[in-house]
C-alpha cells in the first residue's frame, strides 16, 4: 500500500530497512540502510530509530532480515530467529511494541507452511505492520482531534509523529489531524531533555507540516498552564499496563500532575499494540535507564563537572486519577 505522506522516515523493501537517522535531525537528513540484524539492533539502541511503534516495526524487519540471511546461507531458520529475537528484545525494555512485534514475527514463522516461505512471510509481515500502523494512527488521530476545542492551544511532549510511528503519528497525529481541519492555534513543543526529541524532531515535523508551534523549555509547562494559555496536553505512550498506568517519556508524569492541578485535559494517545494486558500495573513495567553523558553533555559540549553522578531514567509512570 502507498501512503499519502510527506514524511516517510522508515522504508522497507523486503530486504533492507532504510531509516532516516533521527540522531542527525534536524541538522542533516541522512539515511541509514540496515541489512543485518546487528545493524537493526544498533539503530534501535542508538536511537537512529525510536518511538514505540517505529521500534516495533524495525524489530520485525530485523527478524525478517535474519530469516532471509539464514535461508540464503542454507542454515536452519529457527535458531537464527531465536538469536535475532534475543538480540532485539535486549535493545530497549520499556516500549512493549518491540516485544509485541518480535512475538508476531515468531508466530508468523511458526505458522508458515514451508521453511522456504518463512523469509517471504516475515517480509510481508513488516509491510502489514506499517499498513496497520497507518490505519491505527489515522483512526486515533481523527478521534483525538474531535476532542480538542476549536483554535486549540496544545502542549505536546517528546516526539510522537511520523518519525516515532513510521506512519501518521499518534499524539502528534491528533495535532496534525486537527491542523488539517483548521483547528490548531498553537502547539507548544517542549524540548524533552535530555535527548531533545521535542526540540529536534517534533519541531522538524511541525515545520514541514506547516503547523504553528512554539518551542518551550520543559520546565515552563506549569507556568504556561497557570497563565491560562493552554487548552490541552496530548502525549504518547510506550506501554499502557492492564490497569491503565501509562509509561511514557520522562517528564510526562510532571506534565500530568501540573495539568491535573490546573484542570487542563490531559490525553494519552496510543495504538492497541502499546497496551500490555500481561503487565498488571505500571510498577511492573521496566523503565530504561540510559547513560550519564546524555545529561552531562549537549551535542559535543560538556555542561557540568565531567564525572558528576547522574540518574537518567528514559521514562516515567502516570496513573489516571479516576482509576
Ligand atoms: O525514547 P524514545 O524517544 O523512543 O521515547 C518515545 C516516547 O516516549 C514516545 O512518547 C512514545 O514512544 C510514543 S511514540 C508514538
Amino acid at each position: 500500500m502507498s501512503h499519502p505522506a510527506a514524511l516517510q522516515p522508515l522504508v522497507w523493501d523486503q530486504r533492507v530497512l532504510s531509516l532516516l537517522d533521527q540522531t542527525d535531525l534536524p541538522q542533516r537528513e541522512r539515511w541509514v540502510q540496515a541489512d543485518t540484524v546487528e545493524a537493526v539492533v544498533h539503530a534501535i539502541r542508538t536511537m537512529q530509530v525510536r518511538g514505540a511503534p517505529a521500534i516495533g516495526i524495525a524489530a520485525a524487519a530485523g527478524m525478517a532480515i535474519a530469516a532471509r540471511a539464514a535461508s540464503e546461507r542454507g542454515e536452519a531458520i529457527g535458531p537464527a530467529l531465536d538469536r535475532a529475537a534475543h538480540l532485539l528484545r535486549g535493545t530497549r525494555p520499556t516500549a512493549v511494541n518491540l516485544r509485541w512485534a518480535v512475538e508476531r514475527a515468531l508466530h508468523e514463522a511458526a505458522t508458515a507452511p514451508e521453511p522456504a516461505e518463512v523469509a517471504g512471510a516475515l517480509g510481508r509481515l513488516v509491510t502489514r505492520l506499517i499498513d496497520e500502523q497507518w490505519a491505527a494512527d489515522r483512526a486515533l488521530s481523527a478521534l483525538g482531534a474531535a476532542l480538542l476545542p476549536d483554535q486549540a492551544r496544545v502542549w505536546t511532549h517528546c516526539n510522537t509523529g511520523a518519525l516515532a510511528t513510521g506512519a501518521y503519528g499518534t499524539a502528534l497525529g491528533i495535532i496534525r489531524a486537527a491542523h488539517e481541519r483548521g483547528r490548531i492555534a498553537m502547539v507548544y513543543v517542549d524540548e524533552s531533555r535530555p535527548r531533545l526529541q521535542g526540540a529536534r524532531l517534533t519541531v522538524w515535523e511541525l515545520t514541514r507540516l506547516g503547523v504553528p508551534h512554539t518551542l518551550v523549555p520543559d520546565v515552563a509547562a506549569a507556568a504556561l498552564m497557570a497563565s491560562g494559555r493552554l487548552d490541552a496536553v496530548v502525549v504518547g505512550a510506550d506501554r499502557v499496563a492492564a490497569n491503565g498506568d501509562v509509561a511514557n517519556k520522562i517528564g510526562t508524569y510532571a506534565l500530568a500532575l501540573a495539568a491535573r492541578h490546573h484542570g487542563i485535559p490531559f490525553y494519552v494517545a496510543a495504538p492497541c499494540s502499546t497496551i500490555d494486558l500481561r503487565t498488571p500495573t505500571g510498577g511492573a513495567i521496566p523503565i530504561e535507564e540510559r547513560g550519564p553523558d546524555e545529561v552531562r553533555v549537549i551535542g559535543q559540549e560538556a555542561i557540568t563537572v565531567p564525572d558528576v553522578a547522574v540518574w537518567n531514567p528514559a521514562f516515567d509512570m502516570s496513573r489516571p486519577p479516576s482509576w
